[in-house]
C-alpha cells in the first residue's frame, strides 16, 4: 500500500499553481505515479523514459502491456528528441489542435522513450493538452509523461478527482485535483498513412469535422474497429476499454420504436429480478422506467452528453444494475466519439430495432 496524496489546487490562481505542483511533479521526476487533470479525463502519469517508472502504471491499472501509453509534453520544443523527422502534415496539425485533444502517432527515436510505452511499435503516439494545471505540471516535471487515462483496466475513465481515487487509492502516489475535466472523453489518436492523408485511429475531442475543416484536402478514413486485424493498428482497439459490472445493450432506431423496446426489455428483466438501469436523452426520459434512471442530457447538446457519459457508467456499476439499456445518438461532430464508447461498453452487442 501506498498512501495517495491528493493536491487541490482548483482554487489556486495561476500564480500560486506551480508552487501548490512542486512535489507533484518532483514525484514524476523520481519515478513517482501521479494522477492529473487534463481537457479529455485524467491521466496517470509517469517518466516516459523510465522503464521502472512507467511498469507502475501497468501494474496500478492493471493493464496489458501489449498496449502502448500516450506521451504528454508541454511545448512543442520537447517534441524533436523524442521523435524522428514528420511529414508537413503532422506539423499542421500540430499548428491546429495542440495544446488540445489530438494525438498523433510519430516514428519514435530510438531509445528516447522506454519500450514499455511503445509496446515495441516503431511509433508514438503524443500530444500537448490544453489544460493549465496539466502543463503546469509538465512543464515543471520536464520530462516527458505517458499517461494513460486514470482508471483501473476495464472501469470507465475518470472525469473527477474522486474517481481516481475510487480506482487507485493506495496505488499510486498521488493526484492533483482540480475538478471535473472538460471533453469527458479521451482525445482522438490519428496516424498519417500517406503525405495527405490520416487515419483516425480512436474518435475523441477532435471531431472529423474540424480535422476536415483545418485540412480540405486531406482525406480522412477511420479504422475499422468492427473488424480488427491480428495485428490492431492501434493495439487499445483490441480490448474492451470498459465493460459495465452489468450487461449493457445500445439500442438504435426510430425514437418510438427504442422506447417501446426498451420497456419491454426492462418489464421481462424485473420480472426475474434482474437491478435494471436505462441511459437515455432528456428528450425520452419520462418514457422509462427503470430501477436507475440515468440522464446524459438533452440530444441536442452531445458535448454536455460526452462530459456526463463516464459518470453516469460508474454510477451504474455502483448500484449493482445488471442490465442496463443505452439510447445511441446521431454519429456526428462528438457524437462519433460518445458512440464509439456505447458500443465499447455494450460489448459490441447493438439492437436495432
Ligand atoms: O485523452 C487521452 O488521450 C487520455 C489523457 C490522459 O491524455 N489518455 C489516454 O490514454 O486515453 P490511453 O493509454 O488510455 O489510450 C491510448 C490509446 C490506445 O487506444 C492506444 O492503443 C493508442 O492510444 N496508441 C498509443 N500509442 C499508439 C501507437 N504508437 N500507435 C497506435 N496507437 C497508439
Ligand atoms: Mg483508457
Amino acid at each position: 500500500m501506498t498512501i495517495t496524496k491528493i493536491w487541490h489546487v482548483k482554487k489556486a490562481a495561476d500564480e500560486q499553481l506551480s508552487t501548490q505542483l512542486t512535489e507533484a511533479a518532483r514525484q514524476l521526476r523520481e519515478g513517482g505515479l501521479i494522477a492529473f487533470p487534463t481537457e479529455t479525463v485524467y491521466g496517470l502519469g509517469a517518466d516516459a523514459r523510465s522503464t521502472a517508472a512507467v511498469e507502475r502504471i501497468f501494474t496500478a491499472k492493471g493493464r496489458p502491456s501489449d498496449n502502448p501509453l500516450i506521451v504528454h509534453i508541454a511545448a512543442r520544443e520537447q517534441l524533436d528528441e523524442l521523435v524522428l523527422p514528420y511529414p508537413p502534415l503532422a506539423k499542421v496539425l500540430m499548428e491546429h489542435f495542440w495544446p488540445g485533444p489530438l494525438t498523433i502517432v510519430l516514428p519514435v527515436r530510438t531509445g528516447a522513450l522506454s519500450p514499455l510505452v511503445t509496446a515495441g511499435l516503431p511509433t508514438v503516439g503524443i500530444r500537448i493538452p490544453d489544460h493549465r494545471t496539466a502543463l503546469a505540471l509538465l512543464a515543471q516535471a520536464g520530462c516527458p509523461i505517458a499517461a494513460p487515462s486514470a482508471n483501473r483496466s476495464g472501469r470507465p475513465s475518470p472525469t473527477l478527482a474522486e474517481h481516481v481515487l475510487e480506482d487507485l487509492d493506495g496505488r499510486i502516489d498521488g493526484v492533483v485535483d482540480d475538478g471535473q475535466t472538460g471533453v469527458g472523453l479521451e482525445s482522438t489518436v490519428i496516424e498519417l498513412t500517406g503525405l495527405d492523408a490520416i487515419r483516425i485511429l480512436r474518435p475523441g475531442g477532435i471531431t472529423r469535422e474540424a480535422l476536415q475543416q483545418a485540412v480540405p484536402d486531406v482525406s480522412i478514413d477511420s479504422a475499422n474497429e468492427a473488424e480488427p486485424e491480428s495485428a490492431p493498428r492501434s493495439p487499445g482497439m483490441k480490448y474492451t476499454h470498459y465493460a459495465p459490472q452489468g450487461e449493457l445493450e445500445l439500442v438504435r432506431g426510430e425514437a418510438g420504436a427504442v422506447v417501446f423496446y426498451i420497456q419491454e426489455q426492462v418489464a421481462a428483466a424485473r420480472a426475474r429480478g434482474e437491478v435494471t438501469g436505462v441511459l437515455a436523452f432528456d428528450e425520452r426520459l419520462g418514457s422509462f422506467d427503470a430501477d436507475r434512471l440515468l440522464s446524459l442530457g438533452s440530444e441536442a447538446e452531445l458535448d454536455a452528453a460526452a462530459q456526463r457519459l463516464y459518470a453516469a457508467l460508474r454510477v451504474f456499476d455502483g448500484a449493482g444494475v445488471q442490465r442496463i439499456w443505452a439510447e445511441g445518438c446521431e454519429e456526428d461532430g462528438i457524437g462519433a466519439a460518445l458512440m464509439n464508447r456505447l458500443v465499447k461498453a455494450a460489448g459490441h452487442r447493438i439492437i436495432r430495432v
